[in-house]
């Protein structure tokens, strides 16, 4: 390892107080390889030219690159299909159900990475067109990264973007070939309002309530405090008969006793408990 104590504390603290992500001492080795591809990319000559100009200059666009580059966007289409599976065939149809009288479905994917889950829900809500009927479901994608927002827009993924979980019915349905490419079809696209949101800055920007809360394999990255000042903020977005979806290996036990667990065959989903 290159990289010196100094400059991976720089990066830490960095990369903490602007999205709260915990970089444990021995994930040096992840720095380095990230930031070196940044450095690269950015045109300079070795990583240590970049943290220099980072640590000398504070240049905000460079620093928030760093800040981006140090996130990890793994994601697939249908992610644990599982989960995917039960929300459609139970817990989508309840809800739906319920918000009849409203003709209101509001759904929020907070940790949209490049997109695939996002136009996942977007395409099980066209399946859900029949129990739908009349309601027009709302979705709203965030993420931290601008860049990654920027691929959730364009939509468009490699070949072996959309071999990871895509179901070629729903490849055909909703996409379109542009030579190497496979770009979402407009309509889908356009069914999901993409934004910018930090869940560690200390207040949201206004959201409506909601009736599902996709919150997956991004808590992971925080520490205890962390994962509870934002499950609080979850709690007061969620409405009551609402649903929280985390990723498989995640739980809100020990971090916020309010959620209890319940089970659609494999799938483990949070509602608030009633008091
Ligand atoms: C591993 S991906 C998970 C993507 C998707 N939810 C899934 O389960 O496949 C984690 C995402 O969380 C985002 N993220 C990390 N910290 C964040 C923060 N403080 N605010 C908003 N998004 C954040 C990252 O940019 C990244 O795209």
């Amino acid at each position: 390892v290159t990289i010196g104590n100094a400059e991976f504390q720089f990066v830490r603290e960095l990369v903490m107080r602007e999205t709260a992500i915990v970089l444990e001492p021995g994930r040096e080795y992840l720095v380095e390889s990230r930031l070196t591809t940044l450095a690269r990319r950015e045109g300079f000559q070795g990583l240590e030219h970049l943290l220099a100009k980072a640590r000398a200059e504070r240049d905000s666009r460079l620093l928030r690159l760093m800040v981006e580059a140090m996130t990890t966007n793994e994601t697939s289409f249908f992610r644990d299909a599982a989960y995917f599976e039960a929300m459609k065939r139970s817990v989508l149809p309840a809800l739906i159900e319920r918000r009849r009288s409203e003709q209101k479905l509001s759904i929020w994917c907070a940790a949209a990475s490049s997109g695939q889950e996002p136009y996942s829900i977007a395409m099980l809500l066209k399946e859900l067109a029949p129990a739908l009927g009349t309601i027009r479901p709302s979705l709203i994608a965030t993420d931290y990264c601008q860049s990654m927002l920027k691929r959730c827009q364009d939509g468009a993924y490699s070949q072996l973007e959309v071999n990871r979980g895509l179901p070629s019915k729903l490849l055909l349905a909703h996409f379109e070939r542009h030579g190497t490419e496979f770009r979402v079809k407009d309509e889908l696209r356009k069914s999901i309002d993409f934004r910018q949101l930090n869940l560690a800055a200390p207040g949201w920007p206004t959201l409506p309530p909601m009736d599902v809360v996709f919150l997956r394999n991004v808590l992971i990255y925080f520490n205890q405090q962390t994962k509870k000042d934002i499950l609080a903020k979850v709690k007061r977005i969620l409405r009551s008969d609402g649903v929280l979806v985390l990723g498989s290996t995640e739980t809100t036990i020990n971090v916020d006793t309010t959620f209890e667990r319940f089970e659609v065959d494999k799938a483990v989903f949070y509602r608030l408990r009633e008091t």
